[in-house]
């Protein structure tokens, strides 16, 4: 991985800054040092300490600049719990959007391709793939993946995992065994059922194995003094994700 920015923690005030970067707050200007550390504290010149943390996974998720909806942890957890992507696997990813799921997977060690049609989201998914630490393992393309595929077929080496979180993965899918190895893995996130549809019809047509659609749902516990419930602040559906193993 290459440096990753740091999180300046103060109470519930975080904020996610670059080795030598000076950052104005209404607690005082923050300078943070070439070589900070996690674990380090830092003082605004008005006397406030922050806490220096190591940037994690759910820090992207609430401190990177946003584009293209972000994918949720719960479903990034669904990702990696159902691909088994891990250390050194090759994964294909559309579209990059903030860039959320690619910088995960970065982090835990794998090598990602990622299109993104738009070149402006593009541009900010590579700043915050070096926000993240993952420049040197995250690629992202601008480009629509479903115009690239006839190239990444002809000349790619095989990819481990693909993961579309795209309005036209269907179409996508149906050339998917072309750039995946035997026995890897697909996933593909929809927020609505009729493309979860499609892309399960998608799958079968092209001879993968083991279609499997999970719709994500996660309840929130409350704890009162009256008792332990989950929230009643809403079901908490975020999308459906297909997985299938290609032949
Ligand atoms: C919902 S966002 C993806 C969010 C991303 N998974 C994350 O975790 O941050 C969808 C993105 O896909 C891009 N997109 C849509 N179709 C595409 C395609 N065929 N090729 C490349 N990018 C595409 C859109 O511009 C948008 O930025």
């Amino acid at each position: 991985m290459t440096d990753a920015a740091y999180l300046l923690v103060h109470g519930d005030r975080e904020y996610l800054l670059e080795p030598g970067e000076e950052f104005g707050t209404d607690l005082g200007v923050l300078e943070i040092p070439d070589d900070v550390a996690g674990g380090d504290e830092i003082e605004t010149h008005l006397g406030t300490v922050f806490e220096v943390r190591e940037l994690r996974g759910p820090d992207l998720f609430n401190h990177l600049e946003r584009t293209g909806a972000p994918m949720m942890p719960r479903d990034v957890g669904l990702v990696m719990g159902h691909t088994g992507v891990s250390g050194g696997d090759r994964v294909l990813d559309a579209g990059t959007g903030t860039g959320i799921l690619s910088a995960y997977l970065g982090r835990a060690g794998a090598e990602v391709t990622t299109y993104e049609v738009d070149p402006e989201f593009a541009d900010v998914a590579r700043r915050n793939m070096e926000t993240a630490g993952v420049a040197d393992r995250v690629e992202v393309r601008t480009g629509d993946l479903s115009e690239e595929l006839d190239a990444l077929a002809d000349d790619a080496e095989p990819f481990d995992v693909l993961t579309l979180d795209t309005g036209d993965a269907p179409d996508i899918v149906a050339r998917a065994p072309e750039l995946l190895v035997s026995g890897g893995y697909l996933a593909v996130y929809s927020p609505f059922v009729e493309g979860t549809r499609e892309a399960v019809m998608a799958a079968r047509e092209a001879g993968f194995e083991g279609v499997d659609t999970f719709e994500t749902i996660q309840r929130e516990m409350d704890y009162s003094d009256r008792g332990s419930r989950p929230s009643t602040a809403g079901v908490g559906h975020t999308g459906y994700l297909v997985f299938a193993r290609a032949p």
